[in-house]
């Protein structure tokens, strides 16, 4: 299966159907931005913490990943020059969009986040980043790209799935639910093989040290860890050395 033209046609689609992170923001979202009042989820309910971003106006942030007119425009109403990474034309047209609609100046790159070189190195101050480890099959290839394109001191801010941190839901988690995926998918979906692979890959997530070692070899300092979710949801933060 060629991962990145799955994973293409597949956030295209899901614009189309209105997949909650394809929904571009607000213009009250983007005037509360400009104000400095703004906010950024990676993960559905709780927002990183402000004090893991430097402050934005004039610095570089590149959104990797990222499109769907959400994290992009916020940072670029916030003050910061914003340029959204995605693989997904319709996620990037959502990004187009806003900018359009809000008067807000977004460089919009087509891609896969394994290669950045589309871009030099040391050419941004922040990545923002919401997931990698459920759309590739080796996270770290990405974060060797985005160590390269940030610039010391620089920091990279990523959400990303990993093994429950509660022994009993981790249990019930693999043992059953994730199990139990590429069955039901067999009764209700057409596109069985694809849920197969997503159960392989839940099993597969390693655990929030093995990530923040994996960041640490990366060349990520100062790595910071918040987990959400029962801890299938990461959220890290490292410095780029
Ligand atoms: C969960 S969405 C993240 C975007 C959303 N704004 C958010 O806040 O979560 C995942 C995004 O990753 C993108 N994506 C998947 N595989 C990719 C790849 N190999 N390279 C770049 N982007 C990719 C998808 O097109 C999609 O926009």
């Amino acid at each position: 299966m060629d991962v990145r033209d799955y994973n293409r046609r597949a956030w295209n689609r899901q614009v189309e159907k209105g997949n909650r992170w394809t929904v571009p923001v607000s213009p009250e979202v983007t005037a509360a931005a400009r104000r400095g009042e703004w906010q950024i989820f990676l993960t559905p309910t709780k927002p990183v913490p402000r004090a893991w971003f430097p402050a934005l106006p004039g610095r570089d942030v590149l959104c990797l990943a990222s499109g769907g007119g959400q994290q992009g425009p916020i940072l670029a109403a916030a003050g910061a020059r914003v340029t959204v990474y995605d693989n997904s034309p319709r996620q990037l047209d959502q990004d187009r969009m806003v900018a359009e609609r809000d008067g807000l100046e977004i460089e919009i790159v087509e891609g896969d986040m394994r290669d950045l070189s589309a871009f030099p190195a040391a050419s941004f101050d922040l990545i923002v980043h919401p997931v990698s480890n459920t759309f590739v099959p080796d996270v770290r290839p990405v974060w060797r790209e985005a160590h390269r394109v940030l610039r010391p001191g620089g920091d990279l801010v990523i959400a990303e799935f990993a093994a429950p941190t509660n022994r009993a839901f981790r249990t019930i988690y693999t043992d059953y639910l994730v199990a139990a995926l590429p069955r039901m998918a067999r009764l209700v979906s057409s596109d069985a093989p694809a849920y197969t692979y997503l159960a392989e890959s839940i099993l597969a997530w390693p655990d929030r040290a093995t990530l923040a070692t994996w960041m640490h070899e990366a060349g990520f300092g100062d790595v910071k860890v918040k987990d959400l979710s029962g801890g299938i949801v990461a959220v890290h933060r490292g410095q780029r050395r």
